[in-house]
């Protein structure tokens, strides 16, 4: 398992992984796009995440998860313009960013897979400190974990979306500046 690619990840098994193959080629890719901090590298056109949208499948039980356990203030409660009946609701997660959610009432909503476009997990930065207090609010609620490189926690929400809590600051990447 790569370092950045979390736990869990379910590997083919139909045909053998040529990972010499896969990282010539990653190689390759790097070397043709990848642009070192600096002038050689153009500034993005976007000016960050506003919102990311997850699915759930009780919304109190989100709301309790997010805003109490993890502490991420739900900031706005309305119903989703896109399907009648349905709550579409936020959380602050930080540096202007909102983590929302809403639920599908009437919906048969499956279970987590690894799906093209799928969300595989979600990393959301906090501060070293803060990192240790939450670890501890996850064994105190009996919320079980993995631990990575010292600096990530991971875990899953009441519905199973993959969590990440990483102590590295924004715009690094396992100790290095990569923005
Ligand atoms: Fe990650």
């Amino acid at each position: 398992m790569t370092k950045s690619s979390g736990p869990a990840v379910v590997e083919s098994t139909r045909e053998p992984i040529d990972y010499d193959k896969l990282a010539a080629r990653r190689a390759e890719i790097a070397a043709e796009y990848l642009k070192p901090v600096g002038p050689q590298r153009t500034p993005s056109t976007a000016r960050g995440i506003h919102h990311v949208a997850l699915l759930s499948s009780d919304v109190e039980t989100t709301v309790k998860f997010y805003a109490e356990l993890l502490g991420f203030p739900l900031v706005e409660v309305i119903e989703n313009r896109d399907y009648r009946g349905s709550t579409h609701f936020f959380f602050d997660v930080g540096n202007e960013n909102l983590l929302a959610f809403f639920d599908l009432p009437g919906l048969d909503l499956k279970a987590y897979r690894e799906v093209l476009g799928g969300l595989h997990h979600l990393a959301i930065s906090i501060s070293p400190r803060k990192w240790a207090a939450a670890k501890q609010r996850l064994d105190d609620a009996g919320v079980g974990y993995e631990i990575h490189s010292e600096v990530s926690v991971y875990f899953a929400d009441p519905d199973g979306v993959r969590l990440e809590l990483i102590a590295d600051p924004l715009g690094e990447m396992y100790g290095d500046d990569i923005l």
